[in-house]
């Protein structure tokens, strides 16, 4: 280097540069041209070898200062432009969170959710409340209080599932083959008046195209000192004329056999098959959805209750087969397949609750 570098002029030239830049792109380029590879500072600090020995102590000093004051203007300028680019986007940029939410986003409702939804919906309004159960049940609650003792075909019907009997006690608990014994269990622990509506899953060692060994029932009970067979009967043609929301659908009671009920009805709505389609409502056949009867008084003992001051009527049915019916569903065994494209198409909105204000 022949002449004495000016540093005091080249550092307020480059002062006055970032003064006037108007960019981040531009503070970019001052740092190149002083302090890059090839920079006029850099370029003074490599050639301080060339100086004589006595002036480089000093000449090294004053580039080092003129390098840190650069250094700094520099990351102050680029300082504030950030700042400024951030306040822009901040403004410009902004989520509306009043759009709608996409229908495909949101989840459904299992078909069994929505048709319990719907049945609770109906005798909640005729002042049943809902009861519940263990699916573990002891053989006392699943048959022997409702009138099924040990040697009774209608044990073999069921197909129980019997777990060990780990206690070693000879007492082997199952999973419940039906609601019923939430009957007992109401009547035990509540006594009589009752109102009870109780869904819940339910067990048999059953597999094909109509039955699976898990599938969800619902009971009701009803007991009071003036109960009859009209109260019955009007409260479940009630049920089947709003579960279907058909005002005039055809409801017939024919005499049947439970254990637990005396006398026991199976109930029937009127539908047609014409054509192999099944139309609800319409037409000269029928076809069963629900048993019931007037509570066994033997039943009523088991439960605590005095049969000769109060009576009662239960009824149960199959949630699957109601909801397929309504529904239109025509494959049991697709209700537990978890097939997404099944939800969304035979599924329900998650807000869409059920009551007998709005509709089922
Ligand atoms: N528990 C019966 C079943 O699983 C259904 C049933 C019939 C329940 C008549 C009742 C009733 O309460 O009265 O097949």
């Amino acid at each position: 280097m022949s002449e004495d570098p000016n540093t005091e002029a080249y550092g307020q030239e480059i002062a006055a540069a970032i003064e006037a830049a108007a960019s981040l792109d531009d503070i970019a380029r001052i740092r190149v041209a002083a302090l890059g590879r090839n920079g006029v500072v850099t370029q003074w600090m490599r050639s301080l070898g060339t100086l004589p020995k006595d002036e480089r102590a000093a000449a090294g000093a004053r580039f080092n200062q003129l390098r840190a004051g650069i250094e700094e203007k520099l990351a102050a300028a680029a300082g504030r432009f950030e700042a400024a680019a951030l306040e822009a986007r901040l403004k410009t940029e902004r989520v509306d969170i009043t759009l709608p939410v996409k229908a495909e986003i949101g989840g459904r409702l299992h078909p069994i959710s929505q048709t319990i939804a719907e049945v609770v919906a109906i005798f909640g309004e005729m002042g049943f409340h809902v009861a519940e159960g263990p699916h573990i049940e002891d053989d006392f609650y699943n048959f022997t209080a409702l009138n099924i003792p040990p040697e009774h075909p209608a044990r073999q019907e069921h197909d129980t599932f019997y777990l060990p009997d780990i206690a070693g006690r000879g007492e082997r608990k199952l999973l419940r083959t039906h609601t019923s014994p939430v009957q007992i269990r109401a009547m035990l622990k509540d006594k009589a008046p009752i109102r009870i509506i109780v869904p819940g899953r339910t067990f048999r060692s059953d597999h094909d195209a109509t039955h699976s060994p898990m599938f969800h029932q619902v009971e009701g009970l009803l007991i009071d000192e003036t109960t009859h067979m009209g109260h019955l009967k009007g409260c479940l043609i009630d049920f089947c004329r709003a579960f279907f929301a058909l005002d005039h659908l055809p409801v017939r009671f024919r005499a049947s056999y439970f254990p637990f009920t005396e006398p026991s009805a199976e109930v029937d709505i009127g539908c047609s098959r014409a054509g192999g389609e099944l139309k609800i409502g319409a037409g000269g056949e029928w076809l069963e959805i629900l048993g019931c009867g007037m509570v066994n008084p033997k039943v009523l003992e088991y439960g605590g209750i005095d049969p000769a001051r109060y009576q009662g009527f239960a009824f149960g049915m199959g949630i699957e087969r109601i909801a397929m019916l309504k529904y239109g569903i025509p494959d049991l065994r697709t209700f537990y397949e978890s097939d997404l494209r099944w939800l969304r198409h035979y599924g329900f909105l998650p807000l869409d609750i059920p009551s007998m204000v709005t509709g089922l």
